[in-house]
């Protein structure tokens, strides 16, 4: 098994960071552009039925409605409406032996994935970064002041973010996955990062909120807020959220 610095998964997440000081020189490979669809013109064609079909079964008009929304008004969501959207990124739902499963799928039930939140207006919840306890089920106060402004212009300036309610921020513990899948990891770690973000976003949409996922920032700007290495733990994916 390679050492977790050796992993070609650790060597891509170094490589690929974003840094202010040298984006524009980031060097960007020139590669073709191909078409957004895939299509067997020739094949016997099976039509399928449209979610319409299943209106006011809420699983399918959430997946209908859901949209990236960048405008927030200033208007707070409640402690309940966060707790409901913590719940259906990571709550726990079942044990099967020593695994604590989740709302989220996560390869061999090693949850890498971890969350932050940067409360900005949020009822009865101070504003302040915040680390979530998965087995509590409870928010851990980091800091004491709304980081959304640092947050934004660390996410290459994307000032809607300082707009939302509260910022989610995916971390991975990289090791966690990695002591089991070595090279292979990342790509499961990114996996886990997206069923989490997606299950935030169709949440954020049946509570009526508007959610928009975030992945340009500059890594070791919110490595540096959150007080992580970027080696062993590293920020991975956001999500914005607000009314
Ligand atoms: C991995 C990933 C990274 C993204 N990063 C950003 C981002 O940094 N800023 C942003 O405004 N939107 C971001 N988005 C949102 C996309 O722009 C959006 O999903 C896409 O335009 C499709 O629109 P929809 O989500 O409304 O269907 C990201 C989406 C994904 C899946």
């Amino acid at each position: 098994m390679p050492d977790l610095k050796k992993t070609l998964g650790y060597r891509y997440l170094q490589d690929t960071k974003y840094d202010r000081h040298d984006i524009s020189s980031y060097q960007m490979p020139v590669i073709n552009h191909t078409s957004s669809f895939k299509e067997y013109p020739d094949a016997e064609k099976v039509p399928l039925q449209r979610s319409g079909d299943h209106a006011g079964d809420d699983l399918w008009k959430v997946l209908q409605e859901r949209r990236s929304v960048r405008n927030y008004t200033a208007e707070n969501f409640s402690r309940t409406e966060l707790s409901l959207l913590l719940w259906a990124s990571q709550g726990l739902t079942a044990q099967a032996g020593k695994y604590f499963l989740r709302t989220a799928p996560s390869a061999g039930g090693l949850y890498p994935i971890e969350t932050y939140v940067a409360v900005q207006h949020v009822e009865d919840v101070a504003p302040g970064l915040y680390h979530f306890d998965v087995r509590g089920f409870q928010l851990e106060r980091l800091t004491s002041e709304a980081p959304g402004e640092f947050i934004a212009h660390a996410a290459l300036d994307q000032i809607f973010i300082s707009e939302g309610s509260a910022t989610f921020i995916w971390s991975a513990i990289m090791r966690r996955n990695m002591c089991k899948y070595g090279h292979r990891a990342m790509r499961y770690i990114c996996m886990d990062a997206g069923h989490i973000c997606q299950n935030l976003l169709l949440a954020a949409e049946a509570l009526n909120l508007k959610a928009c996922p975030i992945a340009a920032f500059y890594d070791d700007e919110l490595n540096y807020l959150l007080e992580l290495d970027g080696e062993e733990e590293s920020v991975l994916y956001l999500a914005a959220v607000g009314k």
